[in-house]
């Protein structure tokens, strides 16, 4: 089985599909941290995001992916990434390579290998539209933009929250406006929205919600 959960920053989503992860024993892929890996690696080599060529040559020096329950891991050049690539610039940067059509192609292929028949839980923003369009689960998170600027807010340090506000709304537009595999839920999925939810309360719905699902599935 393959879950496929999308959202916005800040929506919780990550917070969720890791509990699920672990809940159900599964292979957690986070498609965002691998997106920030090959803008990271962009970054440190000066490429022209306007030059396609330059762009797909990243593909020549792809991050190391290694994915298991909770966990998605990425290295370059032997070296494990993590909070090098928590920042909102490098998710601005992300966002910017996401939005170029040959990069997103490359990137679906890139994650369909690496998963391949296996079992999975992933995320990101064009899971359920693109990545595993036949997902049998599919949830959509969402949250207000103040509620999502607020809890990026507290997760990074160094930066306002009138720019952490900001930098979300810029993100979502880009993300929403691409011209291919625009941002949006896929047509079945359900969407949770975790505005002025716990995290429990948020993961305890998600889990209804599976459960659900998983039984109309045997059906
Ligand atoms: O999930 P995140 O905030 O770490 O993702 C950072 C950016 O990467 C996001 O704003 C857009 C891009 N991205 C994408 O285009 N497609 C994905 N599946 C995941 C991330």
């Amino acid at each position: 089985m393959k879950i496929a959960i999308d959202g916005p920053a800040g929506s919780g989503k990550s917070t969720i599909a890791k509990i699920l992860s672990k809940e159900l024993n599964l292979p957690y892929l986070d498609t965002g941290k691998v997106y920030r890996a090959f803008a990271y690696i962009a970054k440190e080599e000066g490429i022209d995001m306007t030059n396609t060529k330059q762009v797909l040559s990243l593909f020549d020096k792809a991050p190391v992916v290694h994915i298991s329950v909770a966990k998605t891991e990425v290295s370059i050049g032997g070296k494990c990434l993590d909070v090098e690539l928590k920042g909102e610039d490098t998710g601005r940067y992300a966002s910017m390579m996401g939005s170029i059509p040959e990069f997103r192609e490359r990137m679906v292929k890139f994650f369909r290998k690496l998963v391949g028949d296996a079992q999975v839980v992933a995320e990101g923003r064009d899971v359920g539209t693109h990545i595993f369009p036949d997902a049998p689960i599919k949830l959509f998170i969402t949250a207000s933009l103040e509620e999502r600027a607020r809890r990026r807010f507290l997760e990074l340090s160094g930066v306002s929250f009138q720019e952490v506000l900001k930098a979300l709304a810029e993100r979502d537009k880009r993300d929403m406006e691409r011209p291919i595999y625009p941002f949006k839920p896929a047509e079945d999925a359900i969407i949770v929205d975790t505005t002025g939810k716990s995290i429990e309360q948020a993961v305890e719905e998600v889990l209804r919600i599976i459960k659900g699902r998983a039984i109309k599935l045997r059906e």
